[in-house]
C-alpha cells in the first residue's frame, strides 16, 4: 500500500498518519517501537514511572528498531504533566531529560497546570545542546481555547485534540472529536487551508482505518488511536484486561473518578476524569459505598484476576475491536483500510 501523505506524515518522515499514543502502564517500548517501524509513530508512556523504568523501555524501544534497521530516535515519550509538577523539581527535569538526551524524535505532554514550563525546558535543552534536529513538542488538548495558547502561545509542533469519546484520562468538558475537531480546524492559523499551520490530530473512540480516513477528509492530519492497541501482545495490559476490551461493546464504557479514587491516582487537574470499561467498583462508587471498602474489594479483585472490579481504561470506539494481534499487524490493517477509503471517497467527485 503506498504511502498516505499529510503534513504529519511529512514531519516526523513515516508513511502513515497514525500515532499510538504514550498510555501510563501500557505502552512500554516494545508498543511504540513496534508501531514505529511500520510507518505509524509511537509514543513509550513516562507517566508515574522511575527514571531506571524510563530508561529501560527507552533502551528497549532503541534495540527493537536497530533491529529492524530503522532510525533508533523514531518514537517519543510523553509525560503526564502533574505527574511531573508532583515530583521535586530536579527529579522531574531528569526524567525529561532522559528521553532528550536519548535524542527521541518527539515529546508529549498532558494533563497539567504548567504545560508550558515544559515546553520551554524541551526548547532550552535542544538550544544549549545545539541540536541539528528539534525535539518535535506535542500537546493534547480538549477546549479550543488551550488549542490556541498551545498553538499561538507555546508554539507547539503537533496538536492533538482530545475529544469525549477518548479511553483513559480526559477532560470531561471536552466536546465530541465530530465538533471539536472542526473547530479547532476554523482558527485561522490552524486551518487546513493555511500553510504554515502545524499538524492538528484527532484523538477519541477511533478505531477503524474508515475513521481515520474520515479525520483526514475533515482537515485533521493524523489520527491517535489509543485503545485499539491495548488489544496487542505488546500492551502491557494482563490477559484478564484484553479478554474483557475484546468482548466489550458500544455501551461499555462510561467516564469516573471512581478508579483514581479508589487507586488512589488523585492529584489531576480540574475537570480530569477517566473512560474505562464499567464494572461494579463504578457501580458500588456511584451508590456511594465507602471508600476503604472498594479499596479492599479492588485488591482483592486485582490479586484474582476478577474483572468485575479491577481498572481497564477504554475508549467508546472498543465494541468495534474484537481481535488481539500484534501492533503491526493492527497498523498494517488500518493502513489499507484508510487508504482504500480514500481512494473510495475520491472517486465520488
Ligand atoms: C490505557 C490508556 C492510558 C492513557 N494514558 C495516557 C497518558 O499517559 N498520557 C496522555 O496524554 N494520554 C493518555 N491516554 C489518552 C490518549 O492520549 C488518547 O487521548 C486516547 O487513547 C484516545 O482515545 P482512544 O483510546 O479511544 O483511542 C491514555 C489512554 C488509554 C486508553
Amino acid at each position: 500500500m503506498a504511502t498516505i501523505t499529510t503534513k504529519l506524515t511529512r514531519l516526523l518522515g513515516i508513511r502513515t498518519p497514525l500515532v499510538v499514543p504514550p498510555m501510563a502502564g501500557v505502552s512500554g517500548g516494545a508498543l511504540a517501537a513496534q508501531v514505529s517501524s511500520v510507518g505509524a509513530f509511537g509514543f513509550v508512556a513516562a507517566g508515574y514511572d522511575t527514571v531506571e523504568t524510563l530508561k529501560s523501555q527507552i533502551s528497549l524501544a532503541q534495540s527493537i528498531l536497530e533491529s529492524h534497521k530503522l532510525n533508533k530516535s523514531l518514537f517519543g515519550v510523553g509525560f503526564l504533566a502533574w505527574q511531573l509538577d508532583q515530583r521535586k523539581k530536579e527529579e522531574a527535569e531528569e526524567l525529561v531529560t532522559i528521553a532528550l538526551q536519548e535524542n527521541v524524535k518527539a515529546v508529549w505532554f498532558a494533563f497539567g497546570n504548567d504545560l508550558q514550563r515544559w515546553i520551554k525546558f524541551v526548547r532550552e535543552y535542544d538550544d544549549r545542546h545545539g541540536k541539528a534536529e528539534k525535539t518535535l513538542a506535542f500537546v493534547q488538548v480538549s477546549t479550543l481555547e488551550e488549542a490556541r495558547v498551545a498553538t499561538e502561545e507555546w508554539k507547539v509542533d503537533v496538536l492533538v485534540v482530545q475529544g469525549i469519546e477518548s479511553g483513559g484520562h480526559g477532560s470531561r468538558h471536552s466536546p465530541p472529536l465530530l465538533t471539536f475537531l472542526p473547530s479547532v480546524l476554523s482558527l485561522p492559523f490552524l486551518s487546513p487551508d493555511c500553510a504554515d499551520a502545524i499538524p492538528v490530530l484527532a484523538a477519541g473512540g477511533l478505531a477503524t482505518g474508515a475513521h481515520i480516513a474520515s479525520m483526514l477528509t475533515l482537515g485533521a492530519s493524523g489520527a491517535v488511536l489509543g485503545t485499539r492497541f491495548l488489544l496487542s501482545p505488546e500492551s502491557l495490559y494482563n490477559d484478564v484486561q484484553k479478554k474483557a476490551l475484546s468482548e466489550a461493546n458500544e455501551t461499555s464504557t462510561v467516564r469516573t473518578v471512581a478508579f483514581d479514587t479508589v487507586r488512589g491516582t488523585l492529584g489531576w487537574p480540574e475537570g480530569i476524569d477517566g473512560r474505562a470499561l464499567s464494572n461494579d467498583t463504578v457501580k458500588d462508587f456511584d451508590q456511594g459505598v465507602p471508600v476503604k471498602e472498594l479499596q479492599d474489594k479492588f485488591k482483592e479483585a486485582v490479586k484474582n484476576g476478577d474483572h468485575s472490579r479491577i481498572l481497564t481504561w477504554a475508549g467508546t470506539g472498543v465494541g468495534l475491536m474484537k481481535e488481539i494481534k500484534s501492533a503491526a499487524d493492527i497498523v498494517q490493517e488500518l493502513h489499507a483500510d484508510c487508504g482504500s477509503r480514500l481512494k473510495a471517497a475520491a472517486s465520488y467527485v
